[in-house]
């Protein structure tokens, strides 16, 4: 495992930032996944604007769905796709079949996992995944114990049905997620897990620390060659005894 540590959040959202805008170029054509929550904010404000501003070409990339809470869509300010959509993709006028996501409200969740599965084996996997990691280690919504293969629908663990409510207007009570599996993270080409700030560096010690275990969801990128670890000082600051 890679780990690159940055002196602050802007400039671990730059080099996140970084990583993607080179993908594109390299690949124009690149399946990426970037996860929603309050992480990759700030690389995906740096997106926007250089995407905007300088000579890329990103319309034939496609924006894959890391995870939503089961019940919401796009219609609620803090569902995953409403933050992608405000944070990027509104800015890009990207084409409908340019962002491929779950909707978390449809009546058939199912149906919203196999589409993904399909766009995701069409392309033999992602090129790119932009992880955050959750208090308790999640991926997407992949949470402690629980093993997924594809697209899946899961039960929420405590930690997350605490902290989920910095992210709505209003309090609610969601139960599930929606999420890529083990299988499809692991196949991606690039896996770049950013984490910043205080309240992260005790996950990001276990994750370092830990055997390989669905226990500890994060550690289970340790048994890929293309996960690399991108973290602030504050992320890494119980990490100075090493
Ligand atoms: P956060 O969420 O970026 O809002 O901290 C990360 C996660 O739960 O995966």
């Amino acid at each position: 495992m890679k780990e690159n540590i940055f002196k602050d959040y802007n400039e671990l959202s730059e080099a996140v930032a970084d990583q993607v805008i080179k993908q594109i170029k390299n690949k124009p054509d690149s399946l990426i996944t970037i996860a929603g929550g309050e992480t990759p904010l700030g690389t995906l404000q740096i997106l926007s604007n250089r995407l905007l501003n300088e000579d890329i070409d990103y319309s034939k990339v496609t924006f894959v769905s890391l995870d939503e809470w089961v019940s919401l869509n796009e219609s609620t300010v803090g569902s995953c796709r409403e933050s992608l959509n405000t944070n990027l993709f509104d800015s890009l006028n990207l084409t409908d079949e340019q962002v491929v996501f779950f909707d978390g409200d449809a009546e058939n969740l199912t149906d919203e996992c196999k589409q993904i599965d399909d766009v995701i084996n069409r392309n033999d996997g992602l090129d790119l995944i932009i992880l955050g990691i959750g208090m308790n280690g999640h991926l997407g919504f992949n949470e402690p114990g629980i093993i997924t293969r594809k697209s899946s629908i899961v039960k929420l663990a405590d930690v997350t049905k605490q902290v989920m409510n910095k992210y709505f207007d209003e309090e609610l009570k969601l139960t599930h997620g929606i999420t890529l599996g083990y299988e499809q993270i692991l196949a991606s080409k690039k896996i770049v897990l950013m984490a910043n700030g205080a309240r992260k560096a005790n996950i990001i010690q276990i994750m370092k620390d830990s055997e390989i275990s669905y226990d500890v969801p994060a550690s289970i990128l340790k048994d890929s060659n293309n996960f690399e670890l991108y973290i602030d000082e504050e992320a890494r600051r119980l990490n100075e005894k090493d």
